[in-house]
């Protein structure tokens, strides 16, 4: 599973920091609440993981500002392929920002507590991957939901397209949008498609997100059998023509057995 640094950790809450003040306008209200609730619930935003379970995505410490940072930037280029493609762009870039931003705020848990806790159902750990589950002490709420209310509770306005493209974010995979996204009715059909960018945008981020782990896994278990099999070429250098194991004399192939060893087991001394 993939581990972020504290370096790598502290270089992401900087650029999404940096994203807020280079969006919103300086010394407006919108920017300085949005700076207060960033700055109280910044401890819990930085550890925060982006899901539960390793096969979903980043579900790794830190893995919530990634996936934020990730999704901002989809989300331009989402629009811009739009427009590209001879779509009308009626929302503004401001609007895109903020709602590829906080689309997944409610992740972070409530205004006193976490809302993903590390499980601690060993088997539930290891059979179903399930890294971190759900805060139940916290209410129960959807995750766009909470986004919404913490927006409010920390007096940052947002715009009809905003509330739309938060409470979207999920698409048709979250089956309470069926109200807003499986309309037969033409007058009552979305009337701007913000929500739509930044559903595809979120959908196409967690999809490379499930790749890089996957192949981050399948990387890993090669870097082992690589190790294993380096171990094994040392211990067959140690036997003799008949496969009787040697006293090795020689110091450097010696070392190199335990230096293998070490990194593969970690050093027991
Ligand atoms: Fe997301």
């Amino acid at each position: 599973m993939k581990q972020l640094s504290e370096t790598q950790l502290k270089e992401n809450w900087d650029k999404l920091i940096q994203v807020i003040k280079d969006t919103f306008e300086d010394g407006s209200e919108r920017r300085e609440n949005l700076l207060k609730m960033y700055h109280d619930l910044e401890d819990r935003m930085i550890m925060a993981p982006a899901s539960g379970k390793e096969e979903y995505h980043y579900c790794h410490v830190g893995g919530y500002v990634e996936h934020v940072l990730h999704v901002v930037d989809t989300a331009r280029k989402m629009s811009d392929t739009y427009e590209a493609a001879g779509g009308h762009k009626n929302w503004t870039d401001e609007e895109l920002v903020f709602s590829a931003l906080h689309h997944d705020l409610g992740k972070v848990g409530d205004l006193n507590d976490e809302y993903y806790v590390p499980q601690d159902n060993d088997w539930r750990r290891k059979t179903l991957g399930e890294v971190y589950t759900s805060n139940t002490d916290i209410p129960n709420m959807r995750v766009p939901d909470r986004a919404l209310f913490l927006l409010q509770h920390f007096g940052v306005k947002c715009s009809v397209n905003e509330t739309l493209a938060i409470k979207l974010a999920d698409g048709l995979y979250d089956e309470a949008n069926a109200y807003y996204m499986k309309v037969f009715d033409a007058k009552r059909s979305l009337k701007n498609h913000l929500p739509y960018i930044l559903h595809w945008a979120d959908h196409m981020a967690t999809t490379v997100e499930y790749d890089e782990w996957k192949r981050g896994d399948e990387d890993e278990k090669e870097e082992m059998e690589s190790k294993i099999e380096n171990i094994k070429n040392v211990t067959v250098a140690k036997q003799d023509q008949n496969g009787v194991p040697q006293e090795h004399e020689d110091p450097v192939l010696e070392n190199k057995h335990k230096d293998l060893f070490d990194e593969l087991f970690g050093d027991k001394s």
